[in-house]
């Protein structure tokens, strides 16, 4: 299990624990993480799991135009809320051992 710590737009604090494997979509919505809509749950084409990943750890997570397949830097071009360096799909992040304690914001658009 690994530590995901969610900020909401109001600055709470939604902390819960991830299984290795599992996205960090996922782990959100078992736990009730407001914010975290997951319409098409987790197929890649809404946007509405849109967070922003903290400084310290994005290099960690990586950049969705690291990735070989560009729809995510394409969905996350066409979505609401603003695009900055940490955002990411959540749906298409992965939780590993190394990503214990990741910390994320919640896009505010969601609520
Ligand atoms: S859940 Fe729809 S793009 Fe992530």
């Amino acid at each position: 299990m690994a530590r995901i710590v969610f900020v909401d737009p109001k600055g709470v604090s939604h902390e819960v624990q991830g299984a290795i494997g599992a996205t960090v979509m996922d782990t959100a919505v078992k736990n009730g993480v407001p914010g975290i809509v997951a319409e098409c749950g987790g197929f890649l084409s809404c946007a509405s799991c849109h967070v922003y990943v903290d400084d310290a750890w994005i290099d960690r997570v990586g950049r969705p135009e690291d990735a070989d397949d560009p729809t995510e830097a394409e969905i996350l071009d066409d979505a609401m809320a603003e695009c900055q360096p940490g955002s990411r799909l959540s749906c298409q992040v992965v939780i590993t051992e190394e990503l214990d304690g990741l910390l994320v914001r919640v896009s505010p658009e969601q609520f």
